[in-house]
């Protein structure tokens, strides 16, 4: 199986549009090791001919024509690509579906509460489907993608800011892909408020796991802006931070402990996050636990 990380960045990318913080200004600025990146994503094929998105950013177009991979063809309106797994309805996961309404459709898996999100609250669902014959699918344990195994973990229920209070959920879940003829296995799990139960065993015997990293420390939204985002919002946010007792790091390390033959990654880093910036302390910590920091484009072969 191949996969493309096609973008590693939280919602609103790095640099942020509207952020003059000295990491989004040293990146804008071109400074060594502070590189740009785009909100997160996967392209994912079993023989290189067939591929599933894994998220769909605003960024995507981008990101497609970044990518060779997922070039056009053979034919003059052919796409390889076949279909979308949306881990949640979040807008930085999906708005890139609406960038997509040129083809002549797609197949889109997603957890059931998104599912209706995206029918109801933000109605992408009813606009694409004026546009092409797109299939909608509540995304199920077990399902299978031509020779690909998918499994699905159930992981919060944090809801969009913009979506209803009235669905249950879950709301976010973690995908496992598995392609028998290599034995690769990769998870993405982009977006964790907790550690979630049962993460220890989804993750048993993975070539690949990229994970949630979306800020270094509990209060890093206070220290970062000056706009009144404290750390009650950050905690609303719903992103379990990387470092701390509670973290996901010293959760990975003992995880490795017993499972050395798995790579770990972070992935959807916010820009207040200062493992952005390959000179921090923060990056050197993340790198020295093993845990990689992959730029966008990054191709795997698993
Ligand atoms: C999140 O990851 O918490 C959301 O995507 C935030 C957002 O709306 O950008
Ligand atoms: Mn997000
Ligand atoms: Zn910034």
């Amino acid at each position: 199986m191949k996969v493309v990380i096609l973008g590693t960045a939280a919602g609103g990318g790095f640099p942020q549009w509207n952020c003059n913080c000295g990491r989004c200004a040293s990146c804008r600025a071109g400074v060594a090791g502070v590189v740009p990146r785009s909100q997160d994503g996967l392209a994912i094929s079993a023989d290189g001919s067939e591929w599933y998105l894994v998220n769909a950013s605003p960024d995507i177009r981008a990101q497609i024509l970044a990518t060779d991979l997922l070039d056009p063809g053979p034919g003059p309106r052919e796409t390889p690509i076949r279909g979308a797994l949306l881990t949640d309805a979040e807008l930085d996961h999906t708005l890139g579906l609406l960038m997509l309404r040129e083809g002549a459709g797609l197949e889109v898996y997603a957890p059931v509460a998104a599912l209706n999100a995206l029918q109801d609250d933000f109605a992408v669902q009813r606009i694409v489907s004026r546009y092409g014959d797109w299939v909608w699918f509540a995304a199920k344990d077990g399902m299978t993608l031509g020779r690909l195994r998918v499994r699905v973990l159930a992981v919060s229920n944090k809801r969009p800011k913009y979506a209803r209070a009235d669905e249950l959920g879950p709301w976010v879940v973690a995908y496992r892909i598995e392609d028998p003829a290599t034995g690769g296995v990769i998870v993405y799990a982009p977006c964790l408020a907790t550690w979630p139960d049962g993460l220890e065993t989804f993750v048993d015997g993975a070539s690949y796991v990229l994970l949630d990293g979306t800020f270094f420390s509990p209060d890093e939204m206070s220290g970062s802006t000056r706009a009144g985002v404290g750390s009650t919002a950050q905690r609303a946010m719903g992103h379990v931070p990387i470092a701390g007792p509670d973290g996901s790091l010293e959760r990975i390390r003992k995880l490795c402990a017993v499972q050395p033959g798995t790579n770990w990654a972070y992935v959807h880093l916010n820009n207040t996050n200062p493992v952005l910036d390959s000179q921090s302390p923060e990056y050197a910590e993340v790198r020295a636990a093993g845990v990689k920091l992959p730029p966008d484009g990054t191709v795997l072969d698993l």
